[in-house]
Parts: structure tokens; sequence; C-alpha cells
């Protein structure tokens, strides 16, 4: 039994077997991870999550009791715990009700051609979403020693937390959610009961974590609208069924020594030579993005278009850099939106490209080193996403960039609360804007550009991880 038990859906590292059946780890993906790995190294932690795959599932067979050994791995806990949940019953949850819906509500996703339907499919899948929930409830209620602490993650498991609390009502529960958090006119596009059981179930935690105060405030607001809560603004609580949970906001930044020394290290150095190779001596937009509706890569790209129809002065002497990494492609709206990007980014090859310039970039295959390597490069970094609950690429970039870049960021990242000031703020859906800021991000003299980048990698690495998540577990206390 552990006194730390952490869950998310997606766990510290995964696995995969190679042809004589050996498995082999790797650390897993997603920003989640990053912010967390490494944080509780040392401690007596077990992290909950779901098995992804064949891979995963036998390394779970495999180790005693079920709990995978990470000593020795910089992955952010003592032990892993993969639970094996029916096939089906991940898909609909995590596929239909978190990345359909929850995803997509959060992040004001739904347009006319893709309005919300929820029927009796969607029920089934509600069903699956409850399932998967209680699945991580038992087992966390197993693994926490008594009096113990549980942190769970993110918008996929938004009921476990009064499942937990059922369980074992001796735990400490904090909730954290790493996205934005819809206001309530728009969270209400849930049907009223799923959308009141999202909400009970957070608030079955004693403490729910939020990126920004804007994501807390809209929490607070939906827990006061949808459930007629009292709410404390003041001392930031929310009471409901005799219980008080108190809502806190936790800011997460980046480790700017590990950042260094993982940047410090050959094959970054290796792709760096590279990439400078490809581009010579022009200057560089670098973003870098999952290929995600959210991120707004297709504005982005248009965006570039616009500045090079109205800048003639930077053909031949910029080139964009577009790193956009596949991501949940069992989704139809991600495949399409993935062909959109690549449409885009053909057209602007067409209409500008010369034989001796490429003005556009675009890679899709996942390359981490290579992405270190491109930060270290930029001159402009273009962080534009249409709502975001932080964007740590916004926060990486300055950080290792090397001769200071200026950044040009959405005001609807929660990264903004941080950074606006001395970032090149842009509304996401404006393009014109946008392009605009781009030019002068081009345009920024060099010391005014390392200024500000000075600036923006102090607020960057003022709250890594670590911190953040002791803020967390301290809140508990
Ligand atoms: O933004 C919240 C978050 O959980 C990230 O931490 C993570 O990168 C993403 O959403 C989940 O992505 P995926 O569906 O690939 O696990």
């Amino acid at each position: 039994m552990s006194q730390v038990v952490v869950a998310s859906n997606r766990g510290p590292v995964s696995f995969s077997l190679s042809d004589d059946g050996a498995l082999e780890m790797r650390r897993g993906g997603g920003g989640l991870v990053s912010g967390l790995a490494g944080v509780a190294s040392g401690q007596d932690v077990l992290w909950v999550c779901a098995s992804l795959g064949e891979a995963d599932r036998t390394a779970a067979r495999r180790a005693p009791d079920g709990r995978i050994d990470l000593a020795g791995h910089d992955t952010g806990g003592a032990a892993v715990r993969m639970l094996d949940i029916p096939a089906a019953t991940f898909h609909r949850a995590y596929n239909a009700v978190a990345n359909s819906t929850l995803w997509f509500v959060h992040h004001l996703l739904y347009d006319t051609p893709r309005s919300p339907h929820f029927d009796a499919r969607a029920r089934r899948d509600w069903q699956s979403y409850e399932a998967y929930n209680a699945a991580f409830a038992d087992a966390l209620a197993r693994d926490a020693a008594p009096g113990a602490k549980a942190a769970i993650q993110d918008y996929h498991l938004s009921l476990a937390p009064r499942m937990l609390r059922d369980r074992r009502p001796d735990l400490r529960i904090v909730h954290f959610s790493h996205t934005p958090w819809a206001p309530p006119e728009y969270f209400r596009l849930l049907p009223d009961d799923i959308g009141a059981q999202v909400l009970l179930g957070i608030l079955g935690a004693d403490h729910a974590g939020f990126l920004t105060e804007r994501w807390a405030s809209a929490f607070l607001d939906c827990c006061e609208v949808v459930l007629g809560a009292r709410v404390d603004r003041a001392a930031r609580t929310v009471t409901c069924g005799g219980r008080t949970t108190r809502v806190g906001v936790h800011a997460l930044g980046v480790d700017g020594t590990a950042l260094r020394e993982r940047a410090a290290q050959q094959d970054v150095a290796e792709r760096a030579r590279a990439l400078r190779e490809q581009v010579a001596d022009r200057q560089l937009i670098v973003r870098i993005d999952r290929t995600e509706l959210s991120k707004n890569i297709v504005r982005g790209l248009a965006a570039y278009r616009e500045m090079l129809a109205n800048h003639p002065e930077w053909h031949g002497r910029v080139v964009h850099l577009a790193f956009a990494y596949p991501s949940r492609y069992d989704l139809p709206e991600y495949r399409e939106y993935t062909a959109a990007v690549q449409r885009m980014a053909k057209q602007i090859a067409e209409e500008f490209g010369t034989a001796t310039w490429e003005p556009l970039i675009l890679q899709v295959n996942d390359d981490y080193p290579r992405s270190l390597a491109a930060y270290g490069l930029a001159d402009v970094l273009l962080v534009n996403p249409i709502r975001d609950g932080m964007n740590l690429v916004a926060k990486e970039g300055p950080v290792l960039s090397e001769r200071g870049c200026a950044l040009v960021l959405s005001r609807e990242a929660g990264a903004a609360a941080e950074l606006s000031d001395d970032a090149l703020v842009v509304n996401p859906y404006d393009v014109s804007q946008t392009a605009e800021a781009l030019h002068q991000g081009l345009l920024m003299p060099r010391d005014q550009r390392a200024e500000r980048c000075a600036r923006l990698v102090s607020a960057a690495t003022a709250l890594p991880p670590q911190r953040w998540f002791a803020d967390q577990l301290a809140a508990l206390d």
C-alpha cells in the first residue's frame, strides 16, 4: 500500500514487445506525463493508469501483484499499476466521452456540422465512462494506505474522486484539471444529469485544482449555475450536499535545469545540425503541437501565408518549421484535421515555394530531440491555440531558445496569464492579427527579443512540476 497514489489515463511509461517477446519500456507520451514525470521519483508513489495496448497488459501480468517497479527510472513514481480495462469500455470512455465530448466542451470546439447529439448511444458511452472511472476508484481504494493522499488527474477521471470517497472515506483526495473549464452556458450543452455527475464527481475531492484563475472561476460558476451549490469566491470553496471542496490554482511551469540537460545531449545536437543545413541562415518561425483541433494549426498556417502575401520582403528569408505530431487518430475529426493541415501546407508550398526556397517545412513524425533542437533555433515561436489549459510549448521554447525568440501567443492559452507581458498576444481566430504578430516578431531587434525572452524564461520556470505537485499534496494537509 502506498502513501501517495496518482491516477491518470496515460501513465508514466508504456511498453512495446520486441520480436523475441521481450518487453521494452519507454516514457509515456502527453503533456500530463511531461508535467508529472520525475516529480514523484524516490517517494512512496504508486501511479495507476490504463493499459494502452497488449504490451502494457503483458507487462502488468508479468509483474508481481501487477505492480511494475519503476525504481531506477526517471519516470515519476516508485511503481505503476496498469489497469486492464475491456477494449470496448476503454474505447467508449476515452474516445467517445472523454475526447469527443468533455474535451470538446471544455475547449469550446463544437461547431454546427459537429454539434452535440446525446442519444441512446451517448448514454451507453456514458455507462462505459462510469465503468472506466469505477475501475480506477477500485484500484486506488485497494492500493492506498490508510489516510493516504490520492491525486486524480484530468477530464478522463472526473467521476473517480466521488467514487473513491465512497469506497475509502479515510483518504485525502485532490482532483486536477489539465484542461480549460467551460463557462456554464457552454457546459450546459451536456445533458443535465451528466453535467451534474461530472461536477459532483470532482466535488468528491477535498481539493479541486486548476491551471489558472480563469478555469477555476469557470468551474465555480458551473457549480453555482448547474448544481445550485453554495460558492464562496473569496475563500474559493464549493459546498454541496453537506460537503465542502476547496478550489485551488496551481500553474504548471517547466524544470529549466532538466530541460537544458536533455537538450545538451548528442541526439539534439545532431538534429540541430541537420535543421541548420536545411534552413541555412534564414529566420525561423517554429511551432510544435500535437495535431489537435484546439491547437489551431490551420489558422496558424493561414497567418503565415497572409504574412508572406503582405510582406514579400520575407520571401526567401524566412522558413516556417511546423511540427504537427499525430494525435487521437481513432477519431474522424482528427484525421480530417490532419488532412486539412496537409492541404494548407501544400497550398503554401505551391504559392510561394521556389527552386531555392522552401517556405514551410511540415513534419508529422514525432521526434522529441528534433523538437528540442527546433526550440533552440527559433527566432519566433508560434503558439496560437483556440483554447488550452496551459500550453507548455510556450514555456519550453523560450527556455531553450539560443538567441532569444519572440513568442506569438494566443490570449486563450492558460500560459498567457503568466507570459502575456513579454509575448506578442493574439486572438487565435484573428488570422490577420496573427500574421502581423509574426511579422513583428521577425522584425523585433535582437536585444529587445533577448530581454523579453529572459523575462519569459523566469516566468516559465518559476513553478516547476515538482513544486506544482508538492503544492497540491500540501493543500490536502
Ligand atoms: O491537456 C490535458 C491532457 O491530458 C494532456 O496532458 C495530454 O497531452 C492530453 O490532454 C491527452 O492526450 P491523449 O489523448 O493523447 O492522452
